[in-house]
C-alpha cells in the first residue's frame, strides 16, 4: 500500500486504509502505525533507535545520515548538548524582532509566489544567521539544504555527492575563519567544542550539515501548509485575522493537520512484543496526528482545538526537534505579518506540490495582495 504514495496526492486515504487494519500492522520485519499512542510510545521507548545492531541505518549516504538526528546515545546525547545552548527559548526570543523584519521586508510586493518568495527565503535567512553564513553564500547553502532533502526520498545521486563536496569546503572555510576569530555564532561554539576534543571534525561538520537541512526545509512548508489552509478555510482565516494573538493557535494546528515531516522510523534493538530485533518501524506522524482516539473530528482544520496531546510533528522523545522553539516563532512572525499586511490575499494560479512523500508541501503557489 505504502508503494501508491506519492509526494503530488493526499496521502491521507492511504493512511486511512492503514489505520483500518490496526494501530500496528505489517509482517517481514517492516511495521508501521498510524496511532497516536503507539507512535509516542515508540519515539520515547528506549529499547527502538536509529541504528541496526550491525551500526548500519535503512537509508545511509548523506552527510546528514552521520549527523546526531541519526545516532543513539551516548554519542546522541554529547552532540546534541553541544548544539542545544543555540536554541534556547531566551536566545529564540532575541530573534524574534530579525525575524520580523526579514519578513516585512518580503512581504513589500504584490503579486509573488508564496514559497520562492516568501515561505523559502525566510528561514533561509534565519538559519544563515544563526549559524554565521555571510549573505554571499546563503544561495549556495539553500541549494545544497534542497537537495539534501530530496535526498532523503531517493537516497544520494551523482549530483548530491558533488554538492557535498562543495558544502564541506564552504564549511571548512567558515570553520578555518572562526578558529582566527571566534564569533557569537553557532560555528563558533562547535570549533570551541572541538577544540576542546568534545567532537571530532567530522561530528562537528555533520552536526553544520543538520542544522542547516533542518531548519531550511522544514520551516518552509510549515509556512506554506499553513497559509494554504488558512485560505481554504476562509472562516478560520478571518477568525484569525480578527484575533492575531491566535498565531501560535495556527502554528500549533498546521503542525498538526499538515506537518512538514510525515514520517519516520525506528529500529528495535530487542524484541518488543510483536516486533522482533532489528526490525524497522514506520511512524505515520500525519496520520498519528490525526487519530480519532485522541483528536475529535481529527480531519478538520480548526485553530481553535485544544492540543492535548501533542501532536507529533516535532516527534518525541529524545529526538525531539531541536528547533521546534524557534520553527514556531518564524511560523507565528510569517502568519501574522501576512494578515496584517496582506488581508486580501488570494491564490492567483495553481499550486505545484513537492516531489516527495516524506517532507510534504507545495513548491509553489502564486498569490496576488488583493
Ligand atoms: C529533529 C521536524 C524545524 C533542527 C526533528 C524531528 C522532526 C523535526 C520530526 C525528529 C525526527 C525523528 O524523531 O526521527 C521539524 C519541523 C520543523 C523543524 C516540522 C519546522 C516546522 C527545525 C529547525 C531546526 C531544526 C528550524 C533548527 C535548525 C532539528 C534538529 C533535529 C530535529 C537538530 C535533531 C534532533 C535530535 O536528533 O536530537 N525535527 N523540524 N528543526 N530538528 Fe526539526
Amino acid at each position: 500500500m505504502f508503494e501508491q504514495l506519492t509526494g503530488h496526492e493526499d496521502p491521507h486515504p492511504i493512511y486511512e486504509r492503514l489505520r483500518a487494519l490496526g494501530s500496528l500492522s505489517g509482517d517481514g520485519g517492516l511495521w508501521v502505525t498510524t496511532s497516536h499512542p503507539v507512535a509516542n510510545t515508540i519515539l520515547r521507548d528506549r529499547r527502538f533507535g536509529m541504528r541496526f545492531s550491525d551500526g548500519s541505518r535503512p537509508v545511509n549516504g548523506s552527510l546528514l545520515a552521520e549527523s546526531f538526528l541519526e545516532l543513539d546515545p551516548p554519542d546522541h546525547t554529547r552532540l546534541r548538548r553541544i548544539a542545544t545552548p543555540a536554541f534556547s527559548p531566551k536566545k529564540i526570543d532575541e530573534y524574534r524582532a530579525r525575524v520580523e523584519k526579514v519578513a516585512d521586508a518580503l512581504l513589500d510586493r504584490d503579486e509573488f509566489d508564496l514559497i520562492g518568495d516568501f515561505a523559502a527565503p525566510l528561514p533561509i535567512s534565519v538559519i544563515s544567521d544563526l549559524l554565521g553564513i555571510p549573505d554571499a553564500d546563503t544561495a549556495e547553502f539553500a541549494d545544497y539544504g534542497a537537495l539534501v532533502a530530496a535526498s532523503i526520498d531517493t537516497g544520494v545521486t551523482a549530483e548530491m555527492a558533488d554538492a557535498n563536496d562543495k558544502v564541506l569546503e564552504l564549511f571548512d572555510r567558515l570553520i578555518a575563519q572562526r578558529r582566527r576569530t571566534p564569533g557569537d555564532d553557532v560555528i563558533s561554539s562547535l570549533v570551541a567544542a572541538e577544540a576542546e576534543k568534545r567532537l571530532t571534525p567530522q561530528e562537528m561538520l555533520s552536526t553544520l550539515v543538520l542544522l542547516l537541512v533542518a531548519g531550511f526545509e522544514t520551516t518552509v512548508n510549515l509556512i506554506g501548509n499553513g497559509t494554504r489552509a488558512l485560505l481554504d478555510h476562509p472562516s478560520q482565516w478571518k477568525l484569525f485575522k480578527a484575533n492575531p494573538e491566535l498565531a501560535s493557535a495556527v502554528v500549533e494546528e498546521t503542525l498538526r493537520w499538515a506537518p512538514p515531516v510525515h514520517m519516520t522510523s525506528r529500529i528495535a534493538h530487542e524484541q518488543v512484543h510483536r516486533i522482533g530485533k532489528d526490525e524497522v518501524v514506520t511512524l505515520l506522524i500525519a496520520a498519528a496526528n490525526r487519530d480519532p482516539e485522541v483528536y475529535p473530528e481529527p480531519h478538520k482544520f480548526d485553530v481553535m482545538r485544544v492540543h492535548k496531546p501533542e501532536h507529533l510533528a516535532f516527534s518525541s522523545g529524545i529526538h525531539y526537534c531541536l528547533g521546534a522553539t524557534l520553527a514556531r516563532m518564524e511560523g507565528e512572525v510569517a502568519f501574522r505579518a501576512l494578515a496584517r499586511r496582506m488581508p486580501d490575499l488570494r491564490q492567483t494560479g495553481p499550486v505545484v506540490f513537492r516531489d516527495s512523500v516524506v517532507i510534504r508541501g507545495m513548491k509553489s503557489m502564486p498569490v496576488s495582495r488583493s
